[in-house]
């Protein structure tokens, strides 16, 4: 539903929430998107991961996190010893944001605007779920959730209460790694991502 719709609470639950997605309209990203990426997983996740916005294989599949940076996810998943089919995985921004190039379709990001209009899934999907844990991957992430600008530095691996009583835990975004150029930084960088997540399996 639209605005004037039944608010989150009043849904039935996350596949109301999804059905009700599908036709969401609520920023310009619908129209040149193939479909809404909702989030996946069991309704009753106590982690929920939350990543930036669905990239061009996420877009086609209608799925979250299953191209490049699904890959480098779900490695680092595995090394932190989590396991991704009892968390919930979804995005700050549901619809795929891109600029056509030719044949090919280049990830643009997500402005202000998109990730607060987006904030109305994101934040049913979390009164639905409550999930204890929720970790935001990259800015976009810890945008969506928290509502105001974060700097990754500055906050990323250390529990972060929320108003509602989850803990946030913030690190960088898979597709951070696979741009690190130089081998060695590349490697610090997974490394300490993958402490980020460790960290958080210890919560959960
Ligand atoms: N990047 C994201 O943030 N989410 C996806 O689902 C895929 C790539």
């Amino acid at each position: 539903s639209l605005d004037g719709g039944p608010g989150p609470q009043a849904l039935a639950g996350i596949d109301a929430l999804r059905a009700d997605a599908a036709t969401c309209q609520r920023c310009p990203l619908w129209a040149p998107a193939t479909q809404t990426v909702f989030g996946e997983g069991p309704a009753d996740a106590v982690l929920m991961f939350v990543g930036e916005q669905p990239g061009d294989q996420e877009d086609l599949a209608g799925r979250s996190f299953v191209g490049p940076a699904g890959q480098v996810f779900d490695a680092a998943l595995a090394a932190a010893g989590i396991d991704r089919a009892r968390a919930y995985v979804t995005n700050a921004v549901k619809h795929f944001k891109f600029e056509p190039r030719g044949k090919r379709r280049i990830h643009a990001k997500p402005g202000a605007g998109e990730i607060t209009a987006c904030r109305w899934w994101l934040d049913a999907e979390r009164a639905a779920l409550k999930p204890r844990v929720i970790v935001a991957l990259g800015a976009t992430a810890a945008r969506g959730v928290t509502g105001r600008v974060v700097t990754i530095s500055r906050e990323r691996g250390r529990a972060i209460v929320q108003p509602d009583g989850s803990e946030l835990w913030i690190t960088v975004h898979p597709s951070y790694l696979l741009r690190i150029e130089d081998p060695a930084a590349a490697a610090a960088e997974r490394a300490a991502f993958i402490a980020d997540l460790r960290a958080v399996a210890a919560r959960v």
